[in-house]
């Protein structure tokens, strides 16, 4: 070897060690003269070269598969939790199948715009490493009370317990209400979404025909005693407000039946929703909810208590929308009696207070008007009777000669077809 090309070939040294065998095999063809024996001798070695390095290359390809194959599947699943908050800026409440972590955030994910109630990847340390979004399925539930801003009460379907659950982010500011449903995510800690609501408490909703006072007949007392207990204190919120007066939340109609218990609440919530309108000088229109005391009573466990809350729910929400609403209770003996007097004493013990306490929530007749009716006033429970409750127990009598002539002049009106 000349010294000449000992020379070149040591200047190759140091870059060709790191380049693929057969380059480095061309440099040196190319650096010997053509004739050189050596020359001949490194081209026939070289297809072998080639056919080697290729292989080589393939394995290493097929080896770096395998490796990342052992790696998926050796590596540990990420666990799934919900996120509840962050706790500082870059820790975050969780909760992982039941149970609450307190973790580290991978710093790539943006922990500021992680929306509560959302799904998140949590690695074996606990760190989240992936932000999911919400979840898409899951668990239904009724909510059966709104509480504050942030928080919901929920289930207590057929006796299960009942739950308080977050807001997500997303429905942090729905309007929700008792009755609506909600999907919840599947640790129970978070409401994600509302669902249409069922709208069953519209069932109670009974059409109001055009029904003036005339059209009551030989109930004057009982109409009278009406217009006094309700007519001035709803007509006149703010005069009653301004001497402290106590105005009741409705009254009783009690008597027997057939005698016009249900038609005078009706025309009780045509008459004053008209002169209400009249009033303020805007449109309104009457919502009468028809609520019939024994099937609220003949309920699943817990169901009937859920329905009185949805009940005074639905009268403030369509006032909220505008309506003038009327809770007319009929056979009201049946929810509101007194505990001895009923076979259903269990549930009566709750149901009483309850709607106590929900009538006391009421600020006026202004906001809804309660119409009890009973042909046993006198099985009602005293406590729903006591003064700023229900405190006037109207009298339905049966009509007299006179009052009789009166219903007869309302039905035979002179086209009926008759002879007499
Ligand atoms: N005083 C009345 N004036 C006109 N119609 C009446 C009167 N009392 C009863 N009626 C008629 O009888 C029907 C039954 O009365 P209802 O109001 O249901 O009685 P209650 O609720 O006391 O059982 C009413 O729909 C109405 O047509
Ligand atoms: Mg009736």
């Amino acid at each position: 070897m000349s010294e000449e090309r000992s020379r070149e070939l040591e200047s190759f040294d140091e870059p060709a060690s790191n380049l693929p065998l057969l380059d480095k095999l061309d440099r040196v063809i190319a650096s010997l003269p053509p004739g050189d024996p050596v020359r001949r001798d490194l081209l026939d070695l070289r297809p072998h070269v080639s056919d080697q390095s290729q292989m080589i290359g393939e394995a290493r390809q097929m080896i770096e598969k395998l490796e990342e194959v052992i790696k998926k599947v050796t590596s540990p699943a990420n666990r799934i939790g919900t996120f509840l908050g962050a706790t500082s800026k870059d820790t975050a409440h969780i909760v992982v199948g039941g149970a609450d972590y307190y973790c580290n955030v991978d710093p790539r994910i943006p922990l500021a715009k992680l929306k509560k109630g959302t799904r998140v990847l949590v690695n074996e340390a606990f760190v989240i490493v992936g932000d999911l979004g919400f979840e898409t399925a899951g668990p239904v539930t009724k909510i059966t009370e709104v509480i504050g801003k942030d928080r919901l009460r929920v289930g207590s379907e057929h006796g299960t317990q009942s739950l308080v659950l977050q807001r997500s982010a997303d429905l942090a500011s729905s309007t929700l209400k008792s009755g609506d449903e909600v999907r919840v995510d599947s640790n129970y800690r978070m409401a994600l979404e509302m669902l249409s609501s069922t709208k069953s408490h519209e069932h109670y909703l009974d059409v109001v025909p055009e029904l003036p006072w005339e059209k009551v007949g030989g109930q004057e007392e009982a109409l009278q005693a009406i217009k006094d207990a309700i007519e001035l204190p709803l007509l006149h919120v703010d005069l009653f407000k301004k001497f402290q007066h106590a105005t009741p939340k409705g009254f009783l109609l009690y008597g027997p039946p057939g005698c016009g218990k249900t038609l005078i609440g009706k025309a009780t919530a045509y008459n004053l929703t008209k002169q209400l309108g009249e009033k303020t000088g805007a449109q309104m229109k009457e919502y009468f909810m028809h609520v019939k005391g024994p099937e609220i009573l003949n309920m699943w466990v817990g169901e009937s208590e859920r329905m009185v809350r949805e009940i005074f729910a639905t009268a403030r929400e369509k006032r909220r929308d505008g309506f003038m609403p009327f809770l007319f209770i009929d056979e009201a003996e049946s929810i509101l009696g007194t505990r001895r007097a009923s076979r259903h004493s269990n549930i009566l013990s709750t149901l009483v207070p309850m709607f106590c306490s929900e009538m006391d929530g009421i600020d006026s007749l202004n906001d809804v008007v309660i119409i009890l009716a009973s042909n046993r006033a006198d099985l009602i429970d005293p406590a729903i009777l006591r003064p700023g409750r229900i405190d006037r127990k109207i009298k339905v009598n049966r009509p007299n000669r006179e009052g009789a002539r009166e219903v007869y002049r309302i039905y035979l009106t002179p086209d009926l077809p008759y002879d007499g």
